[in-house]
């Protein structure tokens, strides 16, 4: 078990789907068609691909698209699982169980694309390093920025965004996390390795409609803070009681940046 869970997963990816550039998906998907040197069906090695929510992006819109193969890489068994029973028939799938940290060992080389959603913002400077070693393509979409504003406000909003993001800085199993700082970390090194990089903004826009993912989204960013030196244990309790009572008529926004980095080559 990662810590990810199949339900809030099923919860974020509506908001996923709406957020995404779809700019950059596009651009991605026309990267696949381009290659020259490697036989079609081209390999897209996933990481941590969860229950395959990259792959649904991009199969979206698939209609007259060559025919894909997919390499998911991930640790968590159950999420796997999840995705070999939703997409085992119908897509060329591969289920890999891998620590994504072990990056002398991943099983990339023979891919065209390296995708990962909500990904990137977990890992160090030095995993990002070693992916532009493998001199592949790469999809990162959803990584978070370090944005977040609600309506309505609440005194404590500021203080508990700066705790959430100083945790999110912290090590997931890769050294230090990138956290906010991995968009800006992806497009100096990418760039210096001789990519061409491209963002785009892809904040989650929430709202009532939102509601359930909203209500987890206020948990874990409560868990997450609730040890911070800045936090006093009755304050947070305050501002969780009020985020939790405003949930179906509040808004809320979480920047994200999506990044795709292409090697100068066909
Ligand atoms: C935020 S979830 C995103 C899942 C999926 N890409 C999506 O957008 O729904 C992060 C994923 O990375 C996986 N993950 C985290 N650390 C990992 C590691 N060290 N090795 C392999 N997978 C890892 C988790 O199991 C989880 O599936």
């Amino acid at each position: 078990m990662s810590g990810f869970s199949i339900e809030w997963l099923n919860l974020r990816e509506d908001a996923d789907r709406r957020a995404r550039s779809q700019v950059l998906l596009d651009k991605a998907r026309h990267w696949l068609c381009s290659g020259k040197e490697k036989e079609p069906p081209q390999l897209i090695a996933d990481m941590g691909a969860g229950t395959g929510s990259t792959l649904r992006a991009f199969s979206e819109k698939e209609t007259g698209f060559p025919a894909l193969r997919w390499r998911l890489l991930d640790n968590d068994q159950a999420l796997l699982n999840e995705a070999q029973r939703r997409h085992g028939t119908s897509h060329d799938l591969e289920l890999c169980r891998v620590d994504l940290s072990e990056t002398i060992s991943l099983p990339l080389s023979d891919a065209r694309l390296i995708t990962a959603s909500a990904l990137f913002d977990l890992v160090s400077a030095g995993f990002i390093d070693a992916v532009i070693d493998s001199g592949i393509g790469v999809y990162a979409a959803l990584n978070y920025n370090g944005i977040s504003r609600w309506t309505p406000a609440h005194p404590l909003d500021d203080t508990v965004l700066q705790a959430f993001n100083s945790d999110q800085r912290r090590d997931k199993g890769f050294g230090p996390a990138l956290g906010p700082e991995s968009s800006s970390y992806m497009i100096k090194a990418f760039s210096r390795a001789g990519y061409t990089v491209e963002t785009a903004d892809s904040p989650w826009i929430l709202n009532g409609v939102d509601q359930m993912m909203v209500s987890m989204l206020i948990d874990g960013i409560a868990d997450a803070v609730r040890d911070h030196a800045l936090i006093k244990p009755k304050a947070l309790q305050e501002w969780i009681d009020f985020r939790q009572s405003t949930v179906s008529t509040g808004t809320c926004i979480i920047g994200h940046t999506d990044v795709l980095a292409l090697p100068n080559q066909l």
